[in-house]
């Protein structure tokens, strides 16, 4: 399969729970299939080849709250991604692309673009600058909700614990509950 802008090129893996399900995203380092609904609440299976991805979704200490994605399962690896590493499967509530405007839209916007500023401002720093934007995001009051606030911290702790980096550039890393609650998807990379 063509490496097609840097998306992950590997075919689904052929795993008794994600055989005829509809892949419905893909990233770099992750697949997303369409799974059961239960009660009717929506879920996905991400199939993840990167470690950091894996620990933000499973880690004991993983952020958690409102706005972070809900874990429902961890089904365990199986096989090998060209990435190099094994592929977790993982059962996640189903999330959905941000709309044009609306309030999550709007703190969104505001998060990846205090982000790219801070980065801008930190750029000397090198491999450090994403760790420091995120940091510099945490310490200057910028008028986030409390509930926002208290994400972006625990995703700083996050970072710094498991060596992650920070990526709240890319527009679909944030995503948004059918409430309209933002979440935090994918908000980390690996070093
Ligand atoms: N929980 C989810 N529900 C529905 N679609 C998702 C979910 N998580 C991710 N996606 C979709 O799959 C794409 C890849 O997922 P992402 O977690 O960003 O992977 P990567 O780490 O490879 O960037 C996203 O851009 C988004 O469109
Ligand atoms: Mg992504």
């Amino acid at each position: 399969m063509a490496d097609i802008e840097g998306l992950l090129p590997d075919p689904v893996p052929d795993h008794p729970l994600l055989r005829g399900r509809r892949e419905i995203g893909r990233g770099e380092s992750t697949i997303v299939l369409e799974a059961d609904t239960v009660d009717g609440l929506e879920r996905v299976f991400k199939v993840l080849s990167s470690p950091t991805d894996y620990a933000y979704y499973t880690a004991p200490d993983r952020p958690t709250g409102r706005h972070f994605p809900l874990v429902y399962a961890d089904h365990g690896t199986f096989g090998r991604s060209s990435r190099g590493f094994p592929f977790h499967i993982v059962e996640v509530e189903r999330l959905y692309p941000l709309p044009g405007h609306g309030e999550a839209a709007e703190v969104a916007t505001k998060l990846s673009t205090s982000y790219f500023d801070a980065c801008m401002m930190w750029r000397n720093l090198a491999q450090d600058m994403g760790r420091i934007a995120l940091h510099h995001l945490n310490v200057t009051p910028m008028g986030w909700s409390e509930a926002v606030h208290d994400s972006l911290k625990a995703l700083e702790v996050f970072s710094n614990e498991y060596g992650a980096l920070p990526d709240l550039i890319k527009a679909d890393n944030l995503m948004m509950r059918k409430d309209g609650t933002l979440v935090f998807s994918d908000p980390v990379f690996m070093e």
